[in-house]
């Protein structure tokens, strides 16, 4: 179950190199008693992935959700498209100690994978330390997230 720090609705989005993911996590992130967000896509026709990553990165800003997943092939256009909305900070991880630093240091809002990069054993433990590992916010690690909002 969601514990009190932790974000109660995820939004989740793939494109169809990361359906079959997408799925697989989505069905644990409702086992675990969050509320999924699907935004798609809904099956393997081929699509293009930067319409997932804004549509999760409107949703977000919507505040539909505070935490995303975005999975495409290799994890990389779909990070690229999120991240050119400000107010997303989407880490492409790809094992436990990545996806705790991505909230440790970068108070990451979005983890992104590569559905043909990565198990699904792995991405469920990156998820799960990726939605229970805060921020160490203040410090160093709030200057340079503060700089990320603000680029020059
Ligand atoms: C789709 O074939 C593939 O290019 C896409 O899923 C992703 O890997 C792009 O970065």
């Amino acid at each position: 179950m969601p514990s009190e720090k932790t974000p109660d609705t995820i939004a989740i989005a793939s494109d169809h190199g990361g359906f079959a993911l997408k799925n697989e996590l989505k069905q644990d992130l409702m086992e675990k008693g969050y509320t999924v967000l699907d935004l798609g896509s809904d099956s393997l026709e081929s699509v293009d992935y930067p319409d997932f990553g804004y549509a999760l990165a409107g949703a977000m800003k919507e505040g539909k959700a505070k935490r995303g997943v975005l999975i495409c092939g290799s994890g990389i256009g779909i990070s690229i498209a999120a991240n050119r909305d400000p107010g997303i900070r989407a880490a492409l991880v790809h094992d436990a100690l990545t996806a705790r630093l991505s909230r440790q240091h970068n108070d990451a809002n979005v983890i992104c994978f590569g559905g043909r990069t990565i198990g699904p054993e792995v991405a469920r433990d990156c998820l799960n330390i990726f939605l229970e590992t805060n921020f160490e916010e203040g410090g160093r690690h709030s200057r340079r997230v503060n700089k990320l909002s603000d680029p020059r």
